[in-house]
């Protein structure tokens, strides 16, 4: 079995590589710091641009029913996160839960896929990051060249064209920061981090706080405004579809799971880092919506910056809040890309460890403890591609790879509870194998709701990690070698 593509690790093999001195990356995340970690890896993009999208174009103020169904979904994967990342507590996540459940072939299939949560996911939030920036700095008459803050690249139903537009320079700034930030030192990350997860909760909250008197509920008239006739336009159909769109914004939870083997107490902090993160965030995005929608009509906010649409709609009294609003989302969605950074070089880390990628990726610097290398290369990936294309594409791909890693994870813990009954877990995900089982199946129709060139997109990316898989990490997986080694002596 071991010389075929269902190689696999034990859960106890696992448990002894981080153990003791053998981990290299040091543990000295708390509780706290997972939360905040979390947080700051969620509120981002998501509830800043798509909430409006999302209820202009599918949900009307019904989008808070939609942000219930996506929170719900990421409540099922993340109880089956939970469960994993207390018992496996080595950086890698979802990866390594696959080397430990399904074998090899499907921990890579699971590594390369995150790569379009992590890598993908950081460029997609740094070009709304350059979105805001832009808009703040011409708030302040400061005007970049547009030729300088777009993308290049764009598409439409035609299909690819060139935008005239040279770089997004804004956006490859911001990746160029964090990467520093991150080769640097996770502390000095995580500190970082938390600063500016409370600015921007701060700002959340103060645009619930002072929104809510602005409210008038005839902008809830009907809450749930009728199906067009179109799947997807309104009505629950139009739920679903809202769903879909704003899933983006509970991205990241899972991020938490990669830093767990610098986790004090992975068993206990796991799980209430990564259900505690869901739990405020789905509060907060609930309220925002309700806010939002109540404020300004749904019609009106299909607009870049929906939350300073509706400061501004709520009339000169608030006006005050609109740049902090913005300094807000900036900040805020500075911190997402930190996550997701640092989250796809945990798994190239684990990923090179195990011999499926180049062995430098997990090299770790004397001083700074960080893997340095692995996070320089992702780091110039993510900056490539912010640098080129635009928000749409980049975005969908990171919800379609998100949600597939999710349906892996989900049959990951039914086959886990099969095949190691009596392993220690800190976190047992309840009702299993129900609620793993919905999980998969919720996300599975979430997947379904994207459209097909995404597939499309989904489906190359993944022929061009097997091309990789089967011509350099086959041959230089650490687990094939060794059992063939094993192997060689016992003959
Ligand atoms: N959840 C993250 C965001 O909304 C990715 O930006």
């Amino acid at each position: 079995m071991i010389n075929g593509l269902f190689a696999k690790k034990t859960v106890s093999q696992l448990q002894k590589e981080v153990d003791g001195s053998s981990n290299q990356l040091g543990r000295h995340l708390s509780a706290t710091n997972l939360v905040l970690l979390g947080i700051g890896a969620v509120i981002g993009a998501g509830i800043f641009v798509l909430t409006g999208t999302a209820a202009a174009m599918h949900a009307g103020p019904a989008v808070s029913i939609s942000f219930v169904v996506a929170g719900f979904a990421c409540l099922l994967a993340g109880l089956c996160y939970a469960e994993f990342s207390s018992m496996i507590p080595v950086a890698g996540s979802a990866y390594t839960y696959g080397y430990a459940t399904m074998g090899e072939l499907v921990a890579w299939i699971i590594g390369w896929d995150l790569v379009l949560e992590y890598l993908f996911g950081a460029a997609t939030v740094s070009v709304g990051w350059s979105g805001y920036v832009v808009s703040f700095l011409n708030d302040f008459g400061l005007h970049l060249p547009a030729s300088i803050c777009q993308s290049p690249i764009a598409v439409n139903s035609s299909g690819w064209y060139l935008t005239g537009a040279v770089i997004n320079f804004p956006a490859v700034f911001i990746i160029a920061v964090i990467t520093t930030l991150l080769t640097l030192g996770i502390k000095k990350s995580a500190l970082l981090n938390n600063i500016v997860v409370i600015i921007k909760v701060i700002v959340i909250l103060l645009f619930i706080g002072f929104g809510l008197s602005y409210i008038n509920i005839e902008n809830w008239q009907p809450f749930i405004p009728e199906n067009t006739g179109e799947a997807g336009v309104f009505g629950w159909t139009g739920i679903l579809a809202g769903a879909a769109v704003v899933f983006f914004a509970f991205i990241g939870f899972d991020a938490v799971s990669t830093t767990s083997q610098e986790a004090i107490n992975p068993k206990r902090d796991m799980p209430v880092g990564i259900l505690g993160s869901l739990a405020v965030c789905t509060f907060l995005y609930v309220a925002v919506s309700l806010v939002l929608t109540g404020i300004v009509h749904y019609t009106e906010l299909n607009v870049p910056a929906p939350i300073a649409l509706a400061i501004d709609a709520a009339g000169k009294s608030v006006s005050w809040l609109a740049p902090i609003i913005k300094i807000g989302a900036i900040a805020g969605l500075s911190s997402v890309v930190l996550v997701l950074l640092l989250g796809q070089s945990r798994v190239f880390y684990a990923m090179s460890k195990d011999g499926l990628l180049w062995k430098n990726f997990s090299k770790v610097h004397p001083t700074f403890k960080t893997p340095h290398i692995t996070t320089i290369v992702i780091g110039t990936m993510a900056g490539i591609m912010a640098g080129l294309f635009p928000i749409g594409i980049l975005g969908h791909m990171v919800s379609i790879g998100t949600l597939l890693a999710f349906v892996i994870v989900c049959v990951g813990i039914i086959i886990l509870r099969a095949k190691e009954p009596g392993a220690s877990r800190g976190f047992r995900t309840p009702w299993s194998p129900f609620v793993p089982a919905l999980g998969a199946l919720v996300c599975l129709a979430l997947m379904i709701s994207l459209p097909w060139d995404t597939w499309l997109r989904l489906i190359i990316w993944m022929a061009v990690g097997l091309v990789i898989y089967f011509t350099y990490s086959r041959k230089h997986s650490k687990l094939r070698l060794s059992a063939n080694r094993k192997k060689g002596v016992a003959s």
